[in-house]
């Protein structure tokens, strides 16, 4: 009898419930040819229910979650809320009651036809994004000072402890050795410029690297990464970096694996619930017309079922989800790759079936 898991599902707004509905179906494939059994809760977080209730998420909410094995994630985010209420209100609420302090994007070129950049070919685009994922600018401390007046000053401060670095850095040296590819570990930051905060981070990365002498270490700034995950992103294995750097990194990583359409991501507890989600937003102008890519919902699902232990159902997955992108659909964008959504679905369903 295989293991059986409890997962919290919350479609959210905009595409999120067309995608989910795609990664529920190849998780129920999964589970029937690798012989895992689950339950799932429709949570019913977002724009609509706030919008009704004038509610984001309780902490009855984050309690009950709590029970789950794991959080399988649509979008948040909706055309009549105004920006900033849904993603602190919801997803930074969860991401911080949950204290799923990793937040981890791999970028993985499945199709070179896909690609914006010349001639880089899918082994040329594989490394992995460990973004810190419950401090530095995103703690939301600061204050305004003479607001509204001629002299106004605005203060946004980057909280960063020694603590919340040291795990975020050990489990990048972690990841690095059990992902065992190049065993090489960048610390993406910002030495000359931002030097408390990059001071105690490359205090603590130097530390922390002498317990791994088996994992070649290096930096590099910020804004020379962008530029070498253009250039030259076959120079990256895992990169570790702080929340703020983390979150503008990684969409240009999802631009050069193909696109928002199969762009996933994980916020990790390690040692408790842990949230899947693709990273690409409601899509609101999308919406209902079934014309979304769900690849990135999928490949969520399958990051899921890896932290779960269902390595074998998430190899293939991430397989089905490389045959539809090489040999089947036209483009990663929404409304041009040749299927709809659920087609799409049922494409990588139908060769989990085989
Ligand atoms: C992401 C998103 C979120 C973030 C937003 C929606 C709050 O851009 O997951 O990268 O900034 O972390
Ligand atoms: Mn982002």
């Amino acid at each position: 009898m295989g293991k059986s898991f409890k997962i919290a599902v919350i479609p959210g707004d905009g595409t999120g419930p067309e995608v989910i509905r795609e990664g529920l179906k190849v998780i129920a494939a999964a589970a029937r040819k690798f012989n895992f059994s689950y339950e799932h809760t429709v949570f019913d977080f977002g724009g609509e229910r706030y919008l009704k209730t004038g509610k984001t998420l309780e902490e009855a909410d984050i309690k009950e979650l709590k029970k789950y094995s794991a959080i399988y994630l649509g979008a948040i985010g909706h055309p009549d809320v105004k920006p900033g209420i849904l993603e602190t209100g919801v997803l930074l609420n969860l991401r911080f009651s949950l204290d799923q302090y990793i937040n981890l994007r791999p970028i993985k070129l499945y199709n070179a036809a896909f690609c914006p950049l010349k001639d880089k070919e899918p082994g040329d685009i594989d490394f992995v994004v460990v973004r810190e994922n419950s401090e530095g600018l995103y703690k939301g401390m600061g204050e305004f000072k003479d607001k509204g007046t001629k002299n106004e000053v605005a203060i946004q401060l980057s909280y960063n402890t020694r603590k919340g670095v040291e795990r975020c850095i050990r489990y990048a040296f972690e990841y690095c050795r059990k992902r065992n590819k190049r065993r090489k570990l960048t610390l993406c930051g910002k030495t000359n410029v931002l030097t408390y905060a990059w001071d105690l981070w490359q205090r603590t990365f130097n530390e922390v690297a002498r317990e791994y002498p088996d994992i070649t270490t290096d930096y590099a700034h910020v804004d020379a990464t962008t530029m070498w995950f253009v250039k030259n992103p076959e120079w990256f294995d895992v990169i570790v970096t702080d929340n703020m750097f983390g979150d503008i990194i990684t969409d240009l990583g999802a631009m050069i694996q193909g696109g928002m359409g199969i762009a996933a991501g994980g916020n990790i507890n390690p040692q408790s619930v842990s949230m899947f989600e693709p990273i690409g937003g409601s899509a609101p102008k999308y919406t209902g017309k079934n014309v979304i890519n769900p690849l990135a919902a999928i490949c969520a699902a399958g990051m899921m079922l890896e932290a779960l232990g269902e390595i074998d159902a998430a190899s293939a997955i991430e397989a089905a989800v490389i045959k539809v992108v090489s040999k089947k659909l036209k483009s990663l964008a929404a409304g041009k790759m040749g299927y709809t959504t659920q087609e799409v679905g049922d494409l990588v369903v139908g060769l989990l079936n085989k």
